[in-house]
């Protein structure tokens, strides 16, 4: 059985992947700012974390206490992150740094963090949640996806530099899953045009995520805490996961068309 730690643990995957892992007996650390949510996840074994992952002393701070009682870290699960969708023009840079800050940097400097232990131990796992939207954009999620891309890449690099350490990196490219991200990003894009030029598309657009996110289209989190599991136990974890509702069709179809067509798909998605 793994030592674990997963962030995003508070809401949607992270909370479900959580209780799953530590109902298979795995030793789970759930982290996240709003640590009074994982609380309920006590009676199945996760122990709660509080961590901002945009916070340098507080990604210190979880990985000196998981390392403090446990010893070692078998498992690092970056999951946290969120969408701020909003058209080019009207996303501020702060708002995009701050994008990149939660969904990349966050999970560079805990993966720092960890490797030292990982390579020290010779063995471990990163398994950094990406998304289909790091190998397609959607319509005004340019930032997200400037930061899935980023994380494929990232990803990417670190499988080849610390396979000599013995240690395994595995993406997670879920498709659409029911939680409360397609909320929040609906709410970035319809903040974001507020009085601008791109409002009335921006709207409908985000009127449509929202009415998807409601909808029972979407796959449950289980699905992708079933990949996440299977990246922790399989013996040979596979470097990708790509899985959830639309996900495998909507890659192919970014492969196989000419790229004015896929655009024109996806901008009358939702
Ligand atoms: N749902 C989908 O359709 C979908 C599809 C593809 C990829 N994904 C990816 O899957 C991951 C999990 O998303 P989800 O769908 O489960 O959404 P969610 O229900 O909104 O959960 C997001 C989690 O990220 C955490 N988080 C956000 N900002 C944080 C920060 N600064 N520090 C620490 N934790 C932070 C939140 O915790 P706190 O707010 O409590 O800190 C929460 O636990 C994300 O990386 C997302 O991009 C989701």
């Amino acid at each position: 059985m793994s030592v674990i730690l997963i962030t995003g643990a508070s809401s949607g995957i992270g909370y479900q992947t959580a209780q799953d892992l530590a109902r298979q007996g795995h030793t789970v650390y759930g982290a996240a700012r709003r640590v009074d949510k994982i609380t309920p996840l006590a009676k199945d074994g996760v122990k709660p974390l509080p961590l901002d992952v945009t916070s340098d002393a507080s990604l210190q701070a979880a990985v000196t206490t998981l390392i403090a009682n446990e010893g070692r870290i078998d498992v690092l699960i970056n999951n946290a992150g969120y969408g701020s969708y909003g058209a080019v023009e009207d996303v501020t840079i702060a708002e995009a740094k701050k994008q990149f800050d939660v969904n990349l940097f966050g999970m560079a400097r805990l993966t720092q963090l960890v490797l030292p232990y990982m390579r020290q131990q010779h063995s471990g796992r990163i398994i950094n949640t990406s998304s289909m939207g790091g190998r397609l954009v959607s319509y005004m999620g340019a930032w997200y996806h400037a930061t899935k891309y980023a994380v494929e890449a990232f990803s990417d690099a670190l499988r080849m530099e610390t396979k000599a350490f013995g240690i395994q990196v595995s993406l997670i490219e879920p498709g659409g899953i029911k939680t409360n991200w397609g909320f929040i990003a609906a709410d970035h894009l319809v903040a974001s045009a507020q009085g601008g030029a791109y409002e009335q598309q921006a709207t409908k657009a985000a009127t449509g995520m929202r009415r998807q996110y409601a909808s029972k289209l979407l796959s449950q989190p289980a699905v992708i805490s079933k990949a996440i599991a299977k990246a922790v136990n399989q013996r040979h974890p596979r470097p990708r996961y790509l899985v959830g509702f639309g996900a495998k069709p909507l890659v192919f179809a970014k492969a196989i068309l000419p790229t004015r067509l896929f655009d024109f798909i996806m901008m009358h998605a939702s």
